[in-house]
């Protein structure tokens, strides 16, 4: 088998689980998707005993950010609606999603950000996609427990002990977004991990959120008290220091407030084998362990600021070192779920 038609097999056996006899509805973003690739989905679903309907809707307006999308319209509400099985090469947020279809409808949407024969052949398309949720599902309902002691740290410097809390704000908005009939999936970054009593240094190494420039002379974001309190550099960085204290400076005065600057959350990618793709397609490469940022303020806000290469150590355990899963990490759940999936291992 082609590697594309790996990925392609992945979608639609392994996430939208496509059955025998199942009605599946096909929907495309003109100029985006690629017609050929749309054959293969469509050819793989007939493989599955699938019945495709292929469906193609003009590339909606950009922007509003990870969670906007177009409003769905009436012909494309009752196309889903007829359908057993959604498979969406289209924007379709979960919220107009819901307000559509209701909370409980009977179909299931797998989305993708994916576009491309490339996108498929990428080892991010091509990992199972049961075991990467399975690993989601671990971490962000198991492993990421409130009280666990975190070190999340890397090579350039940065260097963060702390606590994980019990409420993420960052989650919580989050979580607005998510609904049980919608899977996507190219994985995303994990649900946001509050933080409490984190102390220590962040250097920052890309700007500009998903899309990841590198910085050329990185600033260091001082954390005392679980909260940011300034930045600090060598004079070469000073643009980039008075930027991101300029960001502090700011939010503190907004909010007005003592925690106007603390860490709310943090996260980053359990993907095993997901290319860290930058750029206006960064979203993509959420998915990649290598990377990790932060939410700050009791808003939970975004700030442009993430690193590289993360070591990711709980309870004095690594589990992420230089942006991987660390060899002697072994978790047993993990590894029982790959047996079940007939895979030699996971990572
Ligand atoms: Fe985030």
């Amino acid at each position: 088998m082609e590697p594309v038609q790996e990925g392609v097999a992945n979608l639609v056996n392994h996430c939208a689980e496509v059955q025998q006899g199942e009605k599946v509805l096909l929907i495309n973003e003109g100029g985006e998707a690629d017609t050929d690739l749309v054959e293969l989905i469509a050819q793989a679903v007939r493989n599955a005993g699938g019945h495709e309907q292929v469906m193609w809707l003009d590339r909606p307006e950009r922007g509003g950010g990870p969670g906007a999308a177009p409003p769905i319209s009436d012909e494309l509400a009752t196309a889903i609606r007829s359908a057993d099985k959604v498979i969406s090469l289209y924007p379709l947020g979960d919220r107009a999603l819901v307000q559509t279809l209701g909370d409980n409808p009977s179909v299931l949407v797998a989305n993708t950000m994916f576009r491309t024969k490339e996108d498929f052949a990428s080892n991010h398309a091509r990992y199972h996609w049961g075991m990467a949720n399975a690993i989601y599902e671990r971490f962000e309902k198991e492993l990421f427990a409130e009280g666990r002691r975190v070190r999340l740290a890397n090579p350039a410097g940065t260097d963060i002990s702390g606590v994980i809390g019990s409420f993420s704000e960052r989650a919580r908005q989050l979580d607005e977004y998510r609904v049980p009939f919608s899977r996507s999936f190219n994985s995303p970054a994990y649900i946001p991990v509050a933080t409490t009593r984190c102390e220590g240094q962040a250097v920052i190494e890309y700007t500009n959120g998903f899309r990841r420039e590198p910085i050329d002379h990185p600033p260091t974001i001082i954390i005392e008290n679980n909260i940011m309190t300034r930045v600090e550099g060598p004079s070469e960085a000073k643009r980039w220091v008075d930027e991101y204290a300029k960001n502090l400076d700011e939010r503190a005065e907004r909010l007005n407030r003592p925690d106007a600057n603390k860490v709310d959350s943090w996260h980053g990618g359990l993907h095993p084998t997901a290319e860290c793709v930058g750029g206006p397609r960064g979203l993509i490469g959420n998915a990649n362990t290598d990377m990790a940022h932060f939410h700050v303020g009791p808003e939970g806000e975004h700030m442009a600021a993430q690193w590289g290469r993360l070591i990711l150590e709980l309870d004095g355990e690594t589990v992420i070192e230089n942006g991987v899963y660390h060899p002697d990490f072994d978790d047993p759940k993990l590894r029982e779920t790959a047996q079940r999936f007939g895979l030699r291992h996971w990572k």
